[in-house]
Formats: C-alpha cells, sequence, structure tokens
C-alpha cells in the first residue's frame, strides 16, 4: 500500500511531525522530489532533529528511508546531515537508500543559484540558495550528472566538462565570476564515490518489489502545492512537481500504486521567499504568529510571511492532489486570538474569481473576502480529543471542511508526537 503525504499551501505546512506520526505504520519512507531545500523538523523526546534530505520517518528504527529518482541530492548536503543525525544516534546501516537515477547537485548549481537570483533583482524569486533549480534545469537540458554518473570516474568527468563548458563561458563572461575547475570537483569529490556507492540501488524495482510482497511505503513530499513547478504560483515556484502526481514520476511508480492521499495544511498560511500571497497579514499580527507558530525557515532560517487560512487554495489543491484526508496543523498558534479569520472567496475587478487562478497577474490582484469567527482564548496543547476543543476552535475546523469541502481527520495541536487529535 502506498501513502502520500503531501503540502497543501506554500510548504512548512509541519508535514514532518505527521510523516514521523503516520511512518511507524510503514516499512518505507520515500522522498520524491526536491533537494536539501527541504526542511522538516520533528521534535521528540524534547530532542529536535532537523532533516534536509533524508527522509524524516527515519527517526523510528524499523523504517527504510529512500530518495527517489526526482529528488536532486547534495553529496555535501547528504554526508553532512547523515553525520549529524549520527551523532544524534539515528543508525543508518541498510535502511536508507538513494535512487542510481537521481541527479546531483554539484558546486556550479549552488553557485549559479545564488548569482541567477541576485541578478533577477526586484523580480528575484528568493530561491534557497540550495542549487536546486540549476540542477533541474540541467536535468532536463540533458546534461545533469546522476549518482550513477558519478559512481563511475570516468563517466563523471567527461559528463562534468560538458555541464561546465556553457557555464564557465557564463561565469566569466556574463556574471565576471571565478569559473568552476572540474578537476578541482573531481579530486573534492572522489571522497564522497565509494560511500555513495553503499546507498545506490534501483529505487524503483526496490519499491515495487516491496510493494509485492505486502509492505507499505509512505511517500513524502517536500515543498507544497503552491510551489509546484507547473500548478503553483510561476515564476514564485520550486523546480519539482510537490503535487501527488509527482510520487510517481520521482518514484517509478504506477499512479495505480497508490492508494491514499494525505493533505496537510497549517490552520493559517506561510510562505518563504517572494511571490503572490493574498491572505498576508501586515504588521503586528504577522509578527505575533510568526513568534508564537516559530515561523523561520529550517532551511534557510529567513522568516516566513505569515497569513490567515486561504480555502480557495487549499479548495483547489484538494482536487489536484486527489487528497482523501486532510489534516490540519499547528491550531494552537491560533489561541488567545479574539476574532479569526478565513480567506474564503476572491473578487478580481470586482467579479468573484470562481477558483485558484493560473494567471498569475490576477492572483497577484485578488480581494480576499473573509468570514471571521470568534477565537478561543483557552490553551489547547494538552488537548487529545476532539471534543474537548473549545466550542469557537472546533467551529473553526468545521468552518474550513466546509469550505474546502473535505473532512479533516486530525488537527495538530504542538509540535511533539503526542500532540495530534484525531476525529
Ligand atoms: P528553490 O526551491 O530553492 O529553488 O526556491 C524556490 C522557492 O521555493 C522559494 O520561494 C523558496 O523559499 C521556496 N521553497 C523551497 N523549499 C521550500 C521549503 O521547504 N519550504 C518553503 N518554501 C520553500
Amino acid at each position: 500500500m502506498v501513502t502520500v503525504v503531501v503540502g497543501m499551501q506554500w510548504g512548512d505546512e509541519g508535514k514532518g511531525k505527521i510523516i514521523d506520526t503516520l511512518a511507524p505504520q510503514h516499512d518505507i519512507v520515500a522522498r520524491y522530489q526536491g533537494g536539501a531545500n527541504a526542511g522538516h523538523t520533528v521534535v521528540y523526546n524534547n530532542q529536535k532533529f532537523v532533516f534536509h534530505l533524508i527522509p524524516s520517518g527515519l527517526l523510528h528504527k524499523n523504517v527504510v528511508g529512500v530518495l527517489g529518482n526526482g529528488v536532486v541530492i547534495d553529496p555535501v548536503s547528504f554526508f553532512q546531515e547523515l553525520t549529524s543525525l549520527e551523532e544524534l544516534g539515528i543508525n543508518f546501516k541498510n535502511r536508507l537508500f538513494v535512487a542510481k537515477n537521481a541527479h546531483l547537485t554539484l558546486p556550479y548549481h549552488k553557485i549559479l543559484d545564488q548569482i541567477e537570483d541576485n541578478k533577477r533583482g526586484k523580480d528575484k524569486l528568493g530561491t534557497t540558495g540550495r542549487g536546486i533549480g540549476t540542477t533541474y534545469t540541467d536535468k532536463y537540458g540533458r546534461i545533469g550528472v546522476r549518482v550513477v554518473d558519478f559512481l563511475n570516474e570516468e563517466v563523471f568527468s567527461r559528463k562534468l566538462k560538458v555541464a561546465l563548458e556553457l557555464k564557465n563561458y557564463l561565469f566569466e563572461q556574463y556574471y565576471k565570476e571565478s569559473i568552476v575547475k572540474a578537476e578541482q570537483i573531481i579530486e573534492e569529490y572522489s571522497k564522497f564515490r565509494m560511500r555513495l556507492k553503499e546507498f545506490a540501488i534501483d529505487v524503483s524495482a526496490y519499491i515495487n518489489e516491496a510493494l509485492d510482497t505486502g509492505k507499505n511505503v509512505l511517500a513524502e513530499g517536500a515543498q507544497g502545492t503552491f510551489l509546484d513547478i507547473d500548478f503553483g504560483t510561476y515564476p514564485y515556484v520550486t523546480a519539482s512537481n510537490p503535487i501527488s502526481g509527482g510520487a510517481c514520476t520521482g518514484l517509478g511508480i504506477s499512479p495505480k500504486r497508490i492508494n491514499k492521499i494525505i493533505g496537510v495544511a497549517k490552520a493559517y498560511t506561510t510562505r518563504v521567499g517572494m511571490g503572490p500571497f493574498p491572505t498576508e497579514i501586515e504588521g503586528d499580527l504577522n509578527e505575533r504568529l510568526r513568534t508564537v507558530g516559530n515561523e523561520f525557515g529550517a532551511t534557510t532560517g529567513r522568516p516566513r510571511r505569515c497569513g490567515w487560512f486561504d480555502a480557495v487554495i487549499v479548495k483547489y489543491a484538494v482536487r489536484l492532489n486527489g487528497i482523501d484526508e486532510l489534516i490540519i496543523t499547528k491550531l494552537d498558534v491560533l489561541s488567545g486570538l479574539k476574532k479569526v479569520k478565513i480567506g474564503a472567496r476572491y473578487l478580481y475587478e470586482g467579479a468573484v474569481v470562481k477558483e485558484y487562478p493560473l494567471d498569475t497577474e490576477i492572483f497577484e490582484n485578488v480581494e480576499v473576502e473573509y468570514e471571521e469567527l470568534e477565537g478561543w482564548n483557552e490553551s489547547i496543547n494538552q488537548v487529545s480529543k476532539f471534543s474537548q476543543l473549545p466550542k469557537n476552535a472546533k467551529r473553526y475546523i468545521e468552518r474550513i471542511e466546509e469550505l474546502v469541502g473535505i473532512k479533516i481527520a486530525a488537527v495538530s495541536v504542538g509540535s511533539s508526537r503526542e500532540q495530534i487529535v484525531k476525529r
């Protein structure tokens, strides 16, 4: 059985915690897209674990972690993360695999990502600078370097030189930066070759065989629906497909294999980096949500922009991803607010916009119609049953359900594993 977990907003919905909660019922947790731009934080035994590339379900020792072909792998980040998690007591022996056909993020991808984004000036995207978009550009330009290419020294050096030819021309002539020497990368990266070999497998074959023998796979999406390269707020998006369909192409499994799709949405909305955000809140309330919700990027530390829950986008994400169950996270962050608001509809030039518009020009200029509900003052961190939630918190959840048209299966009320209220 395959279950996919998808972010319903702009990432940072708290998927890490949900994956950690679901992992014990699964044999394999597999990431299908993105790279070291992701950041999943899991709190366990008062210890904070931050995952960037490595699937967050690995805190459970019987779970195997997999990075699918759709993920882009930066060997430096990968081994750094591995070492720091090992220091916290996680053992990865025979329980972490990497797809041979996943593409590698190399030093020039990171340099180019940062230079390109700065060069955009006021139109900058605010990327994480981790070389994600530039690695995917090479993948689709057919000059990428895959794990399997890297494992063969001769193939690696040949491909590296091809990839660097045009980039060095750009670095030198256009960006007036120093060039990147292939020989230097070949030498510096040789230490990773034997180590990476231990992890490299055919992930598609591995997962399909596991499924044939009745194993359960949890496919972990990074980022969120509105950062999707096809359906997000282009060009303010990441360069992969976080939506549920990405699990098929990013792991090498048939759509027929997917049994369940779980959407994760925060009780409000956040976004890091540039791009339109209709329900964004200005001023003190933004600060308050950021402070109480600890809304700072797990990867870059950047403050996240905060806003009200946007039912229009989440409703769109429910259909696009084929969501079976919705989980709402961080409801506790809203405790203490006199009023809470939900972005219920958009208006554009006076007319109702029926759904999330793919035209970024329209999306940037919509006016949001809000529904204002009474807030609740009680702390809800200790609540373990839905019936124990304050009346107004229940009402808030039920109104979201009505607006997005799907049942909310669980609500998270704090950062630790136990703080989850099932319906
Ligand atoms: P990139 O993925 O580094 O190319 O960045 C593109 C956009 O996606 C930027 O707005 C980033 O802030 C955003 N982004 C990338 N990864 C994450 C994430 O894990 N959470 C939230 N935003 C992200």
